[in-house]
């Protein structure tokens, strides 16, 4: 049996993971909202993702102890910011908001958490990222910092698997864009037009592309059906 760390387990989609996997695997689940513990569920609270919460976390979780890292945090809008239509939009506390939730948070939690990775055997470093961080598919525009905290969090991956590679280590770090899914997140944005998912229909694809991955994914962008997508 596998262990996995989810973050940001309160989450649509984490829940929704959580739940696929748990009948095989043994889940840390780690969130800022307690999530009742079940069997091969168990869960890590934190008071907020700071830096210092996530470093003593990590000192709950023993070395070499680790199959999978999924992280699932992500922030796109709240009471006080909504994605940005045009540039006039765009405000400095809104974009570091939204760099800190979608870059900044991952990647510590990929510092922490990636040396209690197991050494000797292929393990997974992954972060839900989203088609629109995609510089080179950007036709509409808008959502100047969600997309831009995207685009960030999938160079961070690149950089993380470069490194990786380099040190000899047997870790396929991805960005994972999960489609379109119900969700607090998304549900404001529902358009006529899009492939909605449930969000245990996506978690299934999800898991379905992460048991299918090579070393040599590592550093790529990939979407719930397998299909890689360009920086
Ligand atoms: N839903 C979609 O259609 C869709 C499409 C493309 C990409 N994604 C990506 O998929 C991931 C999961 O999305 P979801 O739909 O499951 O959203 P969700 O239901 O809103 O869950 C997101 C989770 O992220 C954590 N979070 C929220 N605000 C945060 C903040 N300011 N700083 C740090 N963490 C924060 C929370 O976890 P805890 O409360 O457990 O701490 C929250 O439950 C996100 O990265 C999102 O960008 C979603």
């Amino acid at each position: 049996m596998s262990t996995i760390a989810v973050i940001g387990a309160h989450g649509t989609i984490a829940s929704a993971l959580i739940d696929e996997l748990a009948c095989k695997h043994q889940i840390i689940a780690v969130s800022r909202t307690h999530v009742p513990s079940s069997t091969n569920v168990q869960c890590l609270t934190v008071e907020d993702y700071t830096e210092d919460n996530i470093e003593a976390l990590a000192q709950h979780i023993d070395q070499g102890s680790l199959d999978a890292i999924i992280v699932a945090t992500g922030f796109l809008h709240d009471k006080s910011y909504q994605p940005e239509k045009n540039l006039e939009a765009l405000s400095s506390s809104h974009f570091l908001k939204s760099m800190e939730a979608n870059c900044l948070v991952p990647m510590l939690f990929f510092k922490y958490l990636i040396p209690k990775l197991k050494q000797h055997s292929l393990t997974l470093a992954v972060a839900l990222s989203a088609r629109v961080g995609s510089i080179s598919d950007n036709r509409l525009g808008g959502w100047y910092s969600y997309r831009s905290s995207k685009a960030a969090l999938n160079m961070m991956i690149k950089n993380t698997a470069i490194q990786l590679k380099r040190q000899k280590r047997q870790t396929c770090v991805i960005a994972l864009h999960p489609g379109t899914v119900f969700s607090p997140l998304s549900s404001p944005f529902k358009k006529q037009n899009s492939q909605w998912q449930q969000p245990q229909q996506c978690a299934q694809k999800l898991v379905k592309v992460l048991i299918n991955l090579e070393l040599s994914d590592s550093g790529k962008i990939f979407d719930h059906n397998a299909k890689e997508i360009q920086p």
